[in-house]
């Protein structure tokens, strides 16, 4: 009897140890991915209700406060990791489509470009928002993209990198 409660009070201690854990590592992260979020928390927890999380997010700056306050020089030395197959002259399309005017202009539409269906069919028009979505991460925003390029994950040179690409014209 004894050995039985014994076994039970340690088990029971151990799945309170093993709730209070894992409580603490929603809350606080885990520890996992760190840094790829700077601006924002979004904590998933299950049943939590939308002004939770809407108030955790309104803790870093929105995009287009950071477009607004965006680094044209910052912008054009992060288009270094995009010059490996992005022209900005009009009409030079080289691995990637030429990027002169791609801010406002409609998507998949780059003159002589050869686009995957996954970028084709989008039909939508690349707005600083929607090249923002795209550049965090390619393969998230276009399934099947041919554009083998991770993302940028700093919110920061993603607004920079945008401000840099509107000065291209078109
Ligand atoms: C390894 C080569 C490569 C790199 C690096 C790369 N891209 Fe691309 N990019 C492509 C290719 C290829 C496509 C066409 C994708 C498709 O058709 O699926 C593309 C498409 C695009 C498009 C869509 C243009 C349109 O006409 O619809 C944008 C915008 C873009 N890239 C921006 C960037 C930016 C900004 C960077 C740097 C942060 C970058 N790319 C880095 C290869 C690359």
């Amino acid at each position: 009897m004894t050995a039985t409660k014994i076994v039970g009070g340690v088990c029971g201690s151990l799945l309170v140890f093993l709730l209070v854990k894992w409580g603490a590592d929603v809350i606080y992260g885990g520890g996992e991915g760190g840094g790829e979020m700077e601006a924002a928390y979004v904590i998933e927890v299950e049943g939590a209700d939308q002004t939770e999380t809407a108030a955790v997010e309104a803790t870093g700056p929105t995009f287009a406060e950071l477009l607004a306050s965006a680094d044209v020089v910052k912008g054009e030395k992060t288009f270094g990791k995009c010059k490996a197959c992005h022209k900005v002259d009009d009409g030079k399309n080289a691995t990637g489509p030429y990027l002169y005017g791609v801010v406002g202009r409609a998507q998949a539409s780059a003159v002589g470009f050869k686009y995957s269906d996954a970028l084709a069919s989008l039909g939508g028009t690349w707005t600083p928002e929607e090249l923002d979505a795209f550049i965090t991460s390619p393969k998230t925003y276009a399934p099947g993209t041919k554009m083998s390029f991770k993302g940028l994950s700093k919110p920061t040179d993603r607004a920079n990198l945008i401000a840099y690409l509107e000065t291209l014209g078109g």
